[in-house]
């Protein structure tokens, strides 16, 4: 998208009513920006194509036209200033569609002067970073990182430029892809390049919270709510306000609680609970599953309005075994951060060695690379790391299923678990629910293994 011919620090208010609209303006002036107005959509559009200004700030609704279809019009004129929809108090629904249709960010009516301030501050900015990093991207072609993720393939750059683009709005994230690919660290970035980096980054695994006690996680519960609550519990959604609220595992969720959180979601409200007022909250939502989410849906396990609710910004991570050419990259960050945490001396990874790094298959992706080149750090001796130390599953691909027969000089039972487990996560894309299936294993079970294995772990 070309920049060109916007004048930096100009803004177009669109607002049929005089006094708010000279309202707007004088704060808008005040601050040091050159602002124009407009009353209709129609006198908007020929002035920002006349002018493209480098924001607009428009109502909704306006007497003659409306917000939404002079956003369309605007891009569809290729005029690409950055957007601000002000809609009416609590029509989150009009919010999101906006932002769907390109908008930056969103203002609810009324509004204080502080929050006009806020939006117009990270809106500019995230435009200045933007175009920032796309002049970058075009000096180097390509990067190898973003905040913390590493990789250059091209699935990465894609991924890059997606996450640039989304960081600074408003807008839910569903990120997929298997296990070890990165989701957190893409949730993480996601919130790091966007106006919210200043607030908290609250992460919460929906697999790992027992169902009874999900409600007072999310919402937060007064004193007294319930046998053991001995103070009030500040809920997550509270605890992430002014920041991002990362649902990991989303796919955990039970039933029973999600309309409770489409909720929480929809109204930016919370009521905890045994409570009775409702607090206002201010989160960006990123969540995260490695089970195929419209698959649950149709399996009647999700709710759909839910996952359209999340679902408005998609990114899936790409597979390890795909982007083969980021392995040595990928090691180097390890070797480093490997140092780092053991405060050792970094070590050096022999060719050889890489060259088995780079053919293996990756059930585990980037968390087993990672575990991989950990483990060969610790295990070197004064010779230096040696292929000798890579984990059994390098070694053997050992017959598996019903054919199987015990041969007479015996087997590395710890070494046939291992591949056994590695081959079902592969075979399953790296859900976990499904491999362990493939293995006649419960969830737990299967779970527990590959801890012991230090495949796909949480760290
Ligand atoms: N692109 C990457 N660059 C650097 N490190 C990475 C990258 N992707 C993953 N990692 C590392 O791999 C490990 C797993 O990453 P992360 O926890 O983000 O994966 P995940 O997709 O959330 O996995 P799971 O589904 O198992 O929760 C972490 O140690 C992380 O630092
Ligand atoms: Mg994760």
């Amino acid at each position: 998208m070309s920049r060109s011919g916007q004048k930096p620090g100009t803004v177009l208010v669109v607002e049929d009513e005089p006094a708010q609209r000279q309202l707007v303006t004088d704060i808008l002036t005040d601050l040091g920006l050159t602002v124009t107005q407009a009353a209709s959509q129609a006198e908007a559009l020929a002035a920002a194509r006349a002018e493209p200004p480098q924001l607009v700030i428009s109502d909704w609704k306006l007497e003659s036209g409306d917000g939404l279809s002079l956003l369309r019009e605007l891009r569809d004129s290729g005029v690409d200033s950055s957007f601000i929809m002000v809609t009416a108090y609590g029509s989150i629904a009009h919010a999101m569609e906006a932002i769907r249709a390109g908008a930056d960010d969103y203002l609810s009516k009324p509004f204080e002067r502080q929050a006009l301030l806020l939006a117009v501050e990270r809106t500019l900015r995230a435009r200045d970073l933007q175009a920032e990093n796309q002049r970058l991207a075009e000096e180097v072609g390509e990067r190898d990182r973003l905040v913390d993720l590493v990789g250059k393939a091209p699935g990465m750059q894609r991924l890059y430029r997606r996450i640039e683009k989304i960081a600074d709005t408003q807008a839910s994230v569903l990120i997929g892809g298997e296990s070890g690919t990165g989701k957190e660290l893409a949730a993480r970035a996601v919130h790091t390049l966007s106006g919210r980096s200043d607030g908290p980054f609250i992460a919460v695994n929906c697999g790992a919270i027992p169902e009874g006690l999900m409600e007072a996680e999310f919402l937060g519960a007064e004193k007294g709510a319930y046998t053991g609550a001995h103070q009030r519990r500040i809920g997550k959604f509270e605890a992430a306000s002014g920041g991002t609220l990362f649902l990991d595992e989303v796919g955990e969720l039970p039933l029973a609680i999600q309309p409770k959180l489409l909720r929480a979601l929809q109204e930016g409200r919370v009521t905890r609970v045994g409570g009775n007022s409702e607090i206002l909250t201010d989160v960006r939502i990123i969540a995260a599953s490695n089970r195929d989410l419209e698959e649950e849906v149709t399996a009647g396990r999700f709710r759909e309005d839910l996952y359209y609710r999340l679902n408005v910004v998609p990114i899936e991570m790409p597979p390890l075994r795909e982007r083969r050419e980021d392995i040595p990259a990928l090691i180097d960050h390890f070797v480093a951060r490997t140092a780092r945490q053991h405060a050792l001396k970094p070590a050096a990874i022999p060719a050889s060695v890489r060259r088995r790094l780079v053919d293996h298959h990756w059930p585990g992706n980037v968390r087993e690379l990672g575990n991989v080149v950990e483990r060969l750090i610790l295990l070197a001796d004064d010779s230096g790391v040696t292929a000798d130390d890579l984990p059994a599953s390098f070694r053997s691909a050992p017959p598996a299923g019903s054919g199987f027969a015990l041969p007479p000089e015996g087997v590395n039972w710890e070494a046939l678990e291992h591949a056994a487990l590695s081959q079902a996560l592969s075979m399953a894309g790296g859900n976990r629910a499904r491999a362990a299936k493939l293995l006649g294993l419960s969830y737990k079970a299967f779970l527990y293994r590959l801890g012991k294995h230090g495949l796909g772990q949480e760290e």
